[in-house]
């Protein structure tokens, strides 16, 4: 069992690292082109995930690169909720990797968890999952995954973790809403953390999907979902500040690319249809 007593909350810096091919929408106000910071940033969140996961042998040393990070496939197309110390060194992170709300299974990471294997429980995740798309479809938001969620051991227990995971859904908001999804750990009661700000379990028909072992990381897992307009009630406020910190907090993202006919189209859609996800979410956000 966890001591409740707290460290001091730290309060340091969040920053935001915007995947590179994003549409940022003009409500961001301070969005910095700057690639090599973008860089810089990125690996270093890529290292604190590294370290942190060797530690607890939910990775390999294999697993990393040479200069120790651990890279996620996507990360380069994610956001990145960056918390920086008093020092401005990278201290914790989370990713939001955004996609598109007809995407299919075998497109999204979830489907390497060991549920998605399962043959009592395989086609019932894949069911959830295809039903929360099309609920993201039909409320015209984006359907995201969320993940690698990490805080170094000298800001546990100060709610930083908590602030990081809450700027999440605040960053979910900023951007016009999502219906999200993650494989939590029940390591360091990550889970149960998830679960007490919002996170639910994946359901489909009355059925609600269990933990489940996760050879591939070592330890007990749950898929929960998110729903940005529901955080738990008790958050609610806190989540509306982190949204309304994201549209003037530092925004970095690297220099602009030359983008492909598709993916011009696919900023235009991005562009029209958040706008009013925003207006709609903030204007429930109110209720
Ligand atoms: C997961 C992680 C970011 C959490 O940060 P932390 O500082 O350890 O979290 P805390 O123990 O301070 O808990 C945060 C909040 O959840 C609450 N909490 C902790 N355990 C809880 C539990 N079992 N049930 C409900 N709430 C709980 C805490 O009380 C605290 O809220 P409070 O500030 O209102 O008291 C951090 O432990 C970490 O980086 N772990 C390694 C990587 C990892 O496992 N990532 C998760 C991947 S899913």
């Amino acid at each position: 069992m966890k001591s409740r007593c707290k460290k001091e909350f730290p309060g340091g810096r969040l920053v935001l690292l915007a995947p590179p091919d994003a549409f940022v929408p003009r409500r961001f106000e301070n969005v910095l082109r700057d690639g090599q910071r973008h860089g810089e940033l990125l690996a270093a969140l890529q290292r604190l995930r590294g370290e942190l996961y060797l530690n607890e042998g939910a990775i390999r040393a294999d697993q990393l690169s040479s200069d120790g990070r651990h890279r996620m496939a996507g990360d380069e197309r994610a956001w990145h909720v960056v918390a920086l110390d008093q020092h401005g060194q990278v201290a914790g992170c989370s990713r939001y990797l955004a996609h598109p709300n007809t995407v299919a299974f075998h497109r999204l990471a979830v489907r390497h968890a060991a549920l998605a294997g399962s043959r009592r429980w395989g086609g019932l995740f894949r069911d959830a999952v295809a039903e929360d798309v099309e609920r993201a479809r039909r409320r015209g938001v984006s359907f995201v995954e969320v993940g690698g969620w990490a805080l170094a051991p000298k800001l546990r227990r100060s709610r930083e973790g908590l602030r990081i995971a809450l700027a999440t859904y605040g960053l979910a908001r900023a951007l016009g809403g999502c219906i999200g999804i993650t494989t939590a750990t029940r390591r360091h009661c990550s889970s149960e953390i998830l679960r007490r700000i919002g996170g639910q379990a994946l359901r489909t028909n009355r059925v609600n999907l269990p933990p489940y072992h996760d050879p591939q990381y070592g330890c007990e897992m749950e898929v929960l979902r998110f729903d940005s307009l529901q955080p738990s009630p008790q958050f609610e406020s806190w989540v509306n500040d982190l949204c309304s910190y994201w549209l003037t907090a530092p925004v970095i993202r690297t220099e602009a690319a030359r983008q492909s006919f598709s993916l011009q189209l696919h900023r235009l859609a991005a562009a029209v249809q958040p706008e009013w996800a925003f207006e709609d979410n903030l204007a429930l956000a109110v209720q």
